[in-house]
């Protein structure tokens, strides 16, 4: 019989842990501790040697456990489950998303550079790009999702920032409208932005289709971050990030990390070690329950319009055809745009029995925002109206729930709509 390589949700139960190293036990402990003991002096030194960089590892020799702030047995376990699914071949898990996102950007930004990011971007993300690295002299330009290469680059040189740029920033599909980038068009546009010593970074936030239906690393993308708090742990009761790629640019975050110390805790990764094991099943179901919900929403007469990607046809044009290439699923998220305005939406929202008002996305429980008032409301009212990001716009993220309760709750909910209609209709 050939070699079968294990697929990673067959290895999400195992890999990374040895029962021998924890007197048998089948499921890694929490190792609740600060600090590690050294068996010598010797051996204390020989372990920051490695942490600091300041010689090569010897052979089979690997950094051993020193402090939680640099490395903890149940952070490396999530670290090396995590990479499996992506193909990376190092991973770092942070505190949460933001700090994932943040720790990218100190470490590959410098004064006087420009990033460049697709637009509408996660409202956190965008606060830290106008805010935060504004105030360092980081500049940013955006891009409309799903905007071409060849315009994104005749843009830049006419402005005369393309030897400026040095990561570009894709968020695909856009939170919250669905819009996708060309992962592959992008990272190879960063090249032709390269040049001798400063090659240009591809960053993909994957958190709305990762681990499993897109794999921007294979695309071209030099690292790939995601907001764990989202599919990843699953269940609304954590906060993470995670960052996976090459070994030598995950090392670079995993220094910054240590003197940021926003690494998660033992515990936190203990739970996402936990929730790792039913990812492919969490997903899977959600996406088939997405699917069916998309399908009636699109077909209700109190909706505008539904965008999700498995609505998607030929006559989307570009949009369809990076689905096809980049896609491997439609998702679970659902951007439903009800007939009427802001009143009407919140009649929607107000009228959900099972869907929780929450924002967030990706747990076992379906959730309902209004992207306009709430995750965006930070944004400019230009940018929102760009964006399509308006007051009829409700974002949904499909859970496990069986899926004729969810369209039950969706249609009497939508009834509220109706009334609000007619009373507007009655002044
Ligand atoms: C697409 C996306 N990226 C990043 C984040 C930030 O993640 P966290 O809340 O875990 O810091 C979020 C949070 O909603 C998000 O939706």
């Amino acid at each position: 019989m050939s070699h079968q390589k294990f697929r990673p949700e067959s290895l999400m139960m195992s890999h990374g842990h040895h029962a021998s190293d924890a007197q048998g036990a089948v499921k890694v402990p929490v190792f609740q501790t600060s600090t590690f003991a050294f068996r010598s002096a010797e051996e204390g030194k020989a372990y920051f040697e490695l942490a600091y960089n300041l010689r090569d590892a010897d052979g089979e020799e690997a950094p051993g456990m020193i402090y939680s702030r640099l490395n903890n047995p149940n952070l490396e376990v999530v670290e090396q489950r995590l990479s499996l699914w992506d193909k990376a071949e190092e991973g770092a898990v942070f505190s949460s998303g933001m700090a994932a996102i943040s720790t990218v950007m100190f470490e590959f930004l410098r004064p006087g550079d420009l990033l460049l990011y697709s637009s509408p971007l996660y409202g956190g993300t965008m606060h830290f790009i106008s805010e935060v690295l504004a105030k360092i002299g980081i500049g940013a330009m955006g891009f409309r999702a799903g905007e071409n290469a060849d315009e994104i680059l005749s843009r830049l040189r006419a402005e005369g920032l393309d030897r400026r740029v040095a990561m570009i920033y894709i968020e695909s599909p856009a939170n919250p409208t669905n819009a996708l980038t060309d992962i592959e068009a992008m990272s190879l546009m960063a090249e032709e932005l390269s040049h001798p010593g400063r090659p240009v970074l591809t960053v993909v936030d994957n958190t709305y289709m990762g681990p499993l239906w897109q794999h921007p690393l294979e695309l071209g993308a030099d690292l790939v971050l995601y907001s764990a708090t989202k599919y990843l742990g699953g269940h609304s009761d954590l906060i993470a990030g995670a960052v996976l790629g090459s070994r030598e640019l995950v090392q670079r975050v995993k220094n910054m990390r240590t003197f940021l110390g926003n690494m998660a805790t033992p515990w936190t990764s203990w739970m996402l070690s936990r929730s790792l094991e039913t990812l492919s099943l969490r997903m899977e179901k959600q996406c088939r329950n997405a699917q069916l919900i998309a399908r009636f929403l699109s077909n209700h007469p109190l909706v505008e319009r539904a965008r999700y990607l498995g609505l998607l046809t030929e006559a989307d044009g570009e949009q369809y055809e990076i689905y096809r290439r980049q896609c491997l699923a439609p998702g679970a998220m659902i951007s439903v745009y009800v007939r009427g305005g802001e009143k009407e939406a919140f009649a929607f929202l107000n009228g959900l029995k099972l869907f929780k008002l929450a924002v967030s996305l990706g747990s076992t429980e379906s959730l309902a925002q209004h992207p306009a008032t709430m995750t965006h409301a930070g944004l400019p009212p230009e940018v929102l109206e760009e964006m399509d990001i308006n007051g009829q716009l409700v974002r949904l993220s499909i859970g496990i729930e069986h899926p004729d309760d969810l369209i039950y709750d969706l249609e009497q909910a939508l009834e509220r709509v109706e009334m609000a209609i007619e009373e507007v209709a009655a002044l």
